[in-house]
């Protein structure tokens, strides 16, 4: 498995216990469900997108039978993924108790964060035009299908 995609899926993993722990703590104090937007995006951006795309960098190319197109860009997809969502998600928390130095994480980290998802989108976009788009035999076969249609034994 490619490095990229086994720190994606710590990551996701990473970012569902830190969510969640949250929830539990706005579930017992109240008072800290102002810190909700925070506790959604650790676990929709970070535990859901994330996991999405640790999977999507392995399986892709194995379903497509094409090299990932970029993987550097999917290694520099992770620190901006990983780096965004800390600086959105503090800013999040810190937007309760100083507004301007939440203004520039919010910023800084949405910024990171949407430009990650753009990587995403694109490596996966490229990944796909190099793929051979082949008819399936299943499809195409008007008769029933036999036994020496099988594919050879490897
Ligand atoms: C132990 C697990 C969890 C606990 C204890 C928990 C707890 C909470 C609490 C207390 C709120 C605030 C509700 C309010 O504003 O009154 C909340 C909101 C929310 N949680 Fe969780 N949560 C958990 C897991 C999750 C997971 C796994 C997800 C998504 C993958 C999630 C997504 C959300 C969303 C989207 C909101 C905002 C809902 C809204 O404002 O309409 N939570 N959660
Ligand atoms: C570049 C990435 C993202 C950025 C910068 C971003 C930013 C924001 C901001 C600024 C808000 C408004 C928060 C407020 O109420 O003050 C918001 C709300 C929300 N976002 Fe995101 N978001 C991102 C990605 C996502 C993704 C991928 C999901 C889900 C898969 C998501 C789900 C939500 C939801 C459900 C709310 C509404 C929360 C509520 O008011 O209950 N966001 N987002």
């Amino acid at each position: 498995m490619e490095r990229y995609v086994v720190r994606f899926l710590r990551a996701a993993l990473a970012w569902l216990a830190a969510g969640v722990s949250l929830g539990v703590a706005m579930a017992v104090h109240p008072a800290w469900t102002i810190y909700r937007t925070a506790h959604l995006h650790m676990l929709l951006l970070g535990f859901v997108v994330m996991m999405i795309a640790g999977v999507a960098y392995h399986v892709m190319p194995r379903f497509t039978a094409t090299p990932l197109h970029s993987p550097r860009l999917a290694s520099w997809h992770f620190v901006a993924a990983n780096v965004g969502l800390a600086l959105l998600a503090g800013g999040f928390i810190v937007r309760f108790h100083t507004a301007t130095v939440a203004a520039w994480l919010l910023g800084a980290g949405g910024t990171l964060s949407a430009a990650g998802a753009y990587a995403l989108a694109w490596n996966l976009w490229r990944t796909l035009d190099h793929a051979a788009v082949a008819p399936s035999r299943l499809t195409i076969s008007t008769r029933p299908l036999r036994v020496a249609d099988r594919p050879a034994a490897r």
